[in-house]
This record gives C-alpha cells, structure tokens and sequence, in this order.
C-alpha cells in the first residue's frame, strides 16, 4: 500500500507472523526502467523477505516487462501487475484500474510480463469500473488465459473508491471461472470478517490491506484461529513497540527528519487505532516536531495519572 507498506513496515509485520507473501507498495514500471533511485528503492525487498511481491504499475506492455525483468532479477518471489488503484494520478495515464476499461491493453500486458520472466505472476484487479459496468470474469480469464498464476480480487469497483456495501459475489464469482488460486481481497478487519470473505467466496487466500495497519498482529491471529491455535493478544506496550521499532527503521531509511516524520505520522493515523485513548494518541502524534517526540509520547501510553496528570480527552 502505497506511502505504508514499506519495507520496514513489512518487516516488523512478518515477525509477528501469520503472513504467507508479502507485497512492496506499487511501484511505476516506468520510473524503475529509468531507474529513479526513490522507485527502485520502493521495489527493493527485504534480504529474507521471502515469499515478497513487488507490484508494478504502468500502461506500455513493453516497459512493464522490462520493469518485471528488472525485478525479478533483483530477488523478487512474486511480480504482481497493479489493475485496481483508483487514483486519478495512476488512472489518467491508463494504468491501475483503468486498464479494467482497456480489456485489450491488459491482455497485452499481461502477456508481455509473463513472456519476461519465470517467477510466478499475479494480477490485482478491482469488479471493474462502475457497479453498472463489472466485468472481473473478463479480466480474470484474460489473466488466467495470457499465464498469470494467481489473481487478488477486491470486490469494489473503481467508481467505488473506498465506500460501498460489502459484496462477496465477484471474489466468489472469480473463484469459480479461473483455475488459478484466487486471493479476496477488500474490508478483512478483524477475524469474523476474515472468515466471512473465506465462506461467502470460497477464495484461496486472503490480501488484508488497511485492517493489518491498525493491527499488525490481525494476520496471526486469522491464521491461529483457521488452524485452531490459541492467540495471545498483544498488549498497548507491544502496540507501542511496534511503532517504535518503526520510528528506528524508517530513521535510518528516509534522509530527512522530516521526511521520516511525515511517514511515521501516515502510518500512525492506522496503528494508533487499536491503542487506548487512540484518538488523543493520533493527535499528539500528527502534532509531533520532531521522531523524538514521538517516540517520548509512545513510551509512556496510556498516560496514567501518576505519569501524567493531563486527563486524556
Ligand atoms: C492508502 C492506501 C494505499 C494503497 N496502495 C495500494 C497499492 O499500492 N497497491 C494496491 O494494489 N492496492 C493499494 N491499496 C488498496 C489496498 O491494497 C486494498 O485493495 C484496499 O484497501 C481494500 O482492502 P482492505 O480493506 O483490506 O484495505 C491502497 C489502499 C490505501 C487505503
């Protein structure tokens, strides 16, 4: 997830544990041909980030393929193709979700990574581009068809952006047509809302985006409780662990305070959530000057009256 998931971020995650694969955030196929040095840093992998993906995005088959040598090369388990973002900045220049609007382009496409590399491939792909115009069997045949060996379903649309009513029917319709594992994808924030995606679409795995950043430990315990294992929760302190080993790692990767302040507080907006007195963490976060500062607050969460006498709002 573009700006979060990064490579510290998946780091720390992976150490709780749970995950099976891993996924850089997107990366455009045509900044890492040319190789811009803050893309190809984003398309870098931990050294044992293994199974990881890098996703690529973009709309020329040809600079895609060469994007997916380029990482496949460098160590990458998995190239995944972007075919859902609905950002205007990505979808105005026909790549993420637009390419849904472009059938014939995102065959090309497919076709051209798939003929650069052996690693496995797998496309993520939005229901389509409007409620009124889905057509993820479409798509997902085309994958499927031109050798993609897995497919991630959201099932909203493009128009949908981030709202709508949560609707299993493409994940589960998806899952009957290819022979291809199929991942669901879309609102997994806690473990009955991971079971429900499983039943209701049959979907061989799943992607959890936003409900992994406010807790990090939610993919262990999806995972214990599918193989019928206890789950210990973590405590406030382990939540403010995380955040602060986060803070250590993203100091050393970004050059500026400034600009690993920026990304902490992005993160923090998620994480602080599952926290209590959350809001009045995020606030005192959002207003840090500086990663010290930060780092202060989170070490003495909660404040309790003893610590703190200001009463927490
Ligand atoms: C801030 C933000 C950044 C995202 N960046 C990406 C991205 O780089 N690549 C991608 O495939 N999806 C991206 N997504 C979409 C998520 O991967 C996911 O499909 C969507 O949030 C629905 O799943 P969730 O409810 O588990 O978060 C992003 C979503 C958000 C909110």
């Amino acid at each position: 997830m573009e700006g979060l998931t990064d490579v510290t971020f998946r780091r720390l995650i992976r150490r709780i544990g749970g995950i099976g694969l891993t996924c850089t955030e997107f990366v455009p196929a045509e900044g890492l041909v040319r190789q811009v040095r803050r893309v190809r840093e984003t398309a870098m992998l931990d050294p044992d980030e293994r199974p990881g993906a890098v996703q690529i995005y973009g709309r020329r088959p040809e600079v895609l393929a060469e994007a997916a040598r380029w990482v496949a090369a460098s160590g990458a388990s998995v190239v995944d193709i972007n075919m859902g973002c609905p950002a205007r900045k990505v979808c105005a220049h026909s790549g993420g979700a637009a390419l849904l609007g472009d059938p014939a382009l995102a065959r090309s496409i497919v076709a051209a990574v798939r003929a650069a590399v052996d690693v496995p491939l797998t496309v993520k792909i939005r229901s389509g581009l409007t409620p009124g115009h889905r057509n993820h069997l479409e798509i997902a045949r085309i994958c499927e068809g031109e050798g993609a060996d897995g497919i991630v379903v959201h099932w909203r649309t493009r128009e949908d952006a981030f709202g709508g009513t949560f609707d299993p029917k493409p994940i589960a319709e998806v899952r009957r047509a290819v022979g291809i594992p199929v991942v669901g994808n879309g609102d997994v924030v806690d473990v009955p809302s991971a079971l429900r995606l499983l039943d209701e679409t049959g979907c061989h795995a799943l992607m959890i985006g936003r409900g992994a950043l406010c807790d990090p430990w939610l993919p262990l315990e999806v995972a214990r409780t599918l193989a019928g294992e206890p789950f210990e929760p973590p405590t406030p302190a382990d939540r403010c662990a995380f955040l602060l080993a986060y803070i250590e790692g993203t100091r050393s990767v970004f050059r500026t305070e400034s600009g690993a302040l920026g990304r902490v507080k992005k993160l923090a907006a998620y994480t602080t959530r599952a926290l209590p007195h959350g809001g009045a963490l995020r606030r005192r976060v959002f207003h840090a000057r500086d990663l010290s500062e930060v780092e202060a607050t989170l070490r003495t969460w909660p404040p309790t009256l003893a610590r703190d006498p200001t009463p927490v709002p």
